[in-house]
């Protein structure tokens, strides 16, 4: 069963190529939690938004691009070309189960930004639904993505505009898969309240 997304978003401008968000049963009707997931296309601020979160929370964030490049020692660049991206989702799903773990384990609450295909390996979301886990998608429409993207010089998949246009297109029904979605053109911080006034953290008052 599906939900209409939480009101609380409704008043953040969406732009006009917005796919309207459902919440999907399994996590996200359930308030309280101590782990969540922001997931979005390359620059949409998953790693920004996740660690002014946790750090206006309290929590601990952890980065899943950083966890895979501790693990491997090398870059994603580097992984990618020496190894393969096969190679690269294998670490990628590892590394999530063990973050995963971590915040089940020793009850640690747990921002975790996600890579921006992570969401893409179907065994992954199983993870996060398995996890509690609800999964926020940080929206943010392709020209302004294009804008913060097109200097950075470390994602292997940025290769050019139209392959950036047509990835990104391709990953917006994997996205939907979120139980939140929030509009992310707009300053780190104010992601941050959004995400905060969805009221699904738990002890944290909005
Ligand atoms: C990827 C996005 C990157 C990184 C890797 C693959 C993707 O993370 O995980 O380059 O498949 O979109 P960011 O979304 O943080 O750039």
């Amino acid at each position: 069963m599906v939900q209409s997304i939480s009101t609380s978003v409704t008043d953040v401008p969406i732009s006009k190529d917005a796919i309207p968000l459902h919440l999907s049963a399994s996590s996200a009707a359930r308030p309280g939690h101590r782990c969540i997931a922001l997931t979005g296309f390359m620059g949409c601020g998953k790693s920004t938004v996740a660690r002014l979160l946790a750090k206006q929370i309290g929590w601990i964030h952890a980065d899943l691009d950083k966890r895979i490049v501790e693990r491997a020692g090398l870059t994603v660049p580097e992984i990618f070309s020496r190894h393969g991206e096969a190679s690269f989702r294998g670490i990628e799903q590892e590394e999530l189960r063990r973050i995963l773990g971590e915040a089940i384990e020793f009850s640690r609450p747990t921002i975790v930004s996600l890579g921006g295909g992570t969401i893409v390996q179907d065994k992954n979301v199983e993870a996060l639904r398995q996890a509690g886990c609800p999964i926020i998608w940080l929206y943010c429409n392709v020209e302004e993505l294009l804008r913060r993207c097109s200097h950075i010089t470390n994602r292997p998949l940025f290769r050019d505009e139209a392959g950036f246009r047509e990835l990104y297109a391709q990953r917006l029904p994997f996205y939907e898969q979120a139980d939140y979605r929030v509009e992310s053109s707009v300053e780190p911080l104010r992601v941050v309240q959004q995400i905060i006034e969805l009221k699904i953290l738990e002890g944290v008052p909005s």
